[in-house]
């Protein structure tokens, strides 16, 4: 195998809430090829969603080694991990999270603002990207003027837009029907073939999971299986 994009050792995760403690991640170890697309599965509560935050640099582990195309993140100072997050990482979620009072055009730039790419440049690449989720003619569409897989496609171009390393999507079909979920995952499939992106993906779908090159199965925060 080429060089892992995540590579993990022994990723542990606790939550505590006063005396109580949640052991969501129980001592992970993994390595996730380059370039693929891959797919956590596990059953609710198994640790998908608190990996991905830990491999999107959004939380950090209890214990336990986590690198992401080499970088250690646990050694990251907060402003270096700002950067990550900003220029590695994009982000899917299951619950839109566009901005609602932006156009679809404009909340591709916010990504694009924050890294201080110039306004012209910033334009024509979030132009490209609605083109490649097949959306240009919903451009100055507002999200609640568009349908939900339509959003979930902006926000996919979204997550693009700092031509990240890694894309990290939360079930990302979880609140649309099954003729978006295959449209989502053909856009998916045509991304990773043309730009070589990972992307790793949390989901139940049995539709996402047909299109993952590479699953691993999540119970209890351990691994308990890897289907190639
Ligand atoms: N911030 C938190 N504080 C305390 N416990 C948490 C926190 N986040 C997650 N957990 C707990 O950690 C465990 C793993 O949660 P996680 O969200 O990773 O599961 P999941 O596999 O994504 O589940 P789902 O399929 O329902 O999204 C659960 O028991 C959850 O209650
Ligand atoms: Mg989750």
């Amino acid at each position: 195998m080429s060089k892992p994009i995540v590579e993990t050792e022994n990723l542990v995760k606790v939550y505590k809430h006063g005396k109580i403690e949640v052991h969501a991640l129980r001592g992970i170890t993994v390595k996730m090829p380059n370039g693929k697309i891959i797919g956590l599965v596990g059953p609710s509560g198994s640790g998908k969603t608190t990996l991905l935050n830990i491999i999107g640099g959004l939380d950090m582990p209890t214990k336990g080694k986590i690198y992401v195309d080499g970088i250690d993140l646990t050694k990251l100072s907060e402003k270096r991990l700002a950067e990550y997050r900003l220029n590695k990482i994009g982000f899917v979620f299951q619950f839109l999270n566009l901005i609602p009072v932006l156009t679809a055009l404009e909340n591709i730039e916010v990504p694009m603002i924050l890294a201080k790419i110039p306004k012209e440049e910033r334009r024509k690449r979030a132009i490209e990207l609605l083109k490649m989720v097949g959306l240009e003619d919903r451009m100055n569409h507002k999200p609640d003027e568009m349908s939900g897989g339509e959003q979930q496609r902006v926000a996919i171009a979204r997550a693009l837009a700092n031509n990240p390393s890694i894309v990290l999507a939360d079930e990302p079909t979880g609140n649309v029907d099954t003729d978006t979920t295959i449209k989502i995952m053909e856009i998916i499939v045509k991304l990773n073939r043309s730009l070589g992106k990972t992307f790793i993906i949390a989901t139940h779908d049995p539709i996402v999971k047909e299109r993952c090159e590479k699953i691993y199965n999540i119970r209890d925060g351990k691994l308990v299986g890897e289907e190639a």
